[in-house]
């Protein structure tokens, strides 16, 4: 079983391109060999985001998540019970750890370490009726003052053919559990063993498998606008938001990357304890997507799965 997700990978034409839309989303870059970057959030320990240089168009790399001994051991002996290979890092520099592929193909790495809770980065006091906990003080952050970074990678969603198959894998042989579906088998959404955000992988139907979004988490609103902010005035394309979603009940806004697939903000995600009696509940698609966004329905490219031909 795992713990925690620690980062995604895909492989792009162009690492200059990635860098620049990475840095300019809020997140510190790390060089490694020619043909790769890698990108964390301010405090964090480990890579969240890792990009390719493949020279070909976008197209999903793999998934790396950490566990600890016991999970790790349980992982090797259900890929073992069902007859299923591991195969070598895809490269000298990656993690090192169990490597093995999904039922689409997906590359999915697991290796032990603890789950990174970085800094404890100070969050805004806010008012609510009441219930007051900003006392004696002006609110409105100053440009200064509000960093507006995103604090760490939360989830990513993948497209499949065949979503419910996909929960039963990363059930069974990876360990996690279902939080909630969407009708018809359009999405189902899995979070890690432990208390665990309502989930930090999901999957969503397409006729292939390929890259939806990832998601990074902010400390306010203000932060996810003023964020938002600095794509919009270098002309990375606003993809949807910011607004709230349905299943998971986040505060969502989306961009484009340059490749077509999307980068999130995220903020207040349902959380759920290790010890919850949770049950996953099926939502009609236009109830789990969203209650409201400044944009209305989202575009009608939102769920289109720009991996395929
Ligand atoms: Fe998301």
């Amino acid at each position: 079983m795992v713990l925690s997700l620690q980062h995604l990978a895909l492989g792009i034409p162009d690492l200059k391109v990635g860098a620049d839309f990475y840095t300019t989303f809020g997140m510190n870059m790390r060089e490694g060999r020619s043909d790769m970057l890698a990108f964390r959030c301010d405090n964090r320990s480990h890579d969240e985001v890792v990009l390719l240089e493949t020279g070909q168009r976008r197209k999903f790399h793999h998934i790396s998540f950490a566990t600890d001994m016991a999970g790790f051991a349980r992982i090797e002996a259900a890929l073992k019970a069902r007859g299923l290979e591991t195969v070598p890092p895809p490269y000298p520099e990656a993690e090192s750890g169990l490597w093995f592929h999904d039922p689409d193909g997906n590359l999915v790495n697991v290796h032990v370490r603890d789950k990174d809770k970085g800094a404890a980065e100070p969050l805004p006091e806010i008012n609510r009726p009441g219930l007051q906990s900003r006392l004696n003080a002006r609110g409105c952050p100053t440009p200064d003052t509000l960093k507006a970074r995103p604090r760490r990678l939360g989830h990513m969603i993948l497209f499949t053919p065949d979503v419910p198959r996909h929960v039963a894998f990363y059930r069974d042989v990876v360990g996690m559990q279902l939080s909630d579906r969407i009708v018809g088998d359009y999405a189902a959404f899995m979070r890690t063993q432990g208390s665990s955000d309502h989930h930090v992988l999901a999957f969503l139907n397409s006729p292939a498998p390929g890259f939806h979004h990832a998601s990074f988490e902010m400390g306010s609103i203000d932060e996810t606008e003023v964020a938002a902010r600095r794509l919009f005035a270098k002309e990375y394309r606003h993809a949807w938001g910011p607004g709230r979603h349905g299943v998971g009940s986040n505060y969502f806004h989306y961009f484009r990357d340059p490749w077509n697939g999307m980068a999130e903000y995220f903020f207040d995600i349902d959380y759920i304890t290790a010890d919850a009696t949770w049950q996953d509940e099926e939502w009609t698609k236009k109830d789990g997507m969203f209650l409201w966004s400044a944009d209305g329905p989202p575009p009608p490219d939102f769920g289109q799965n720009y991996e395929i031909d």
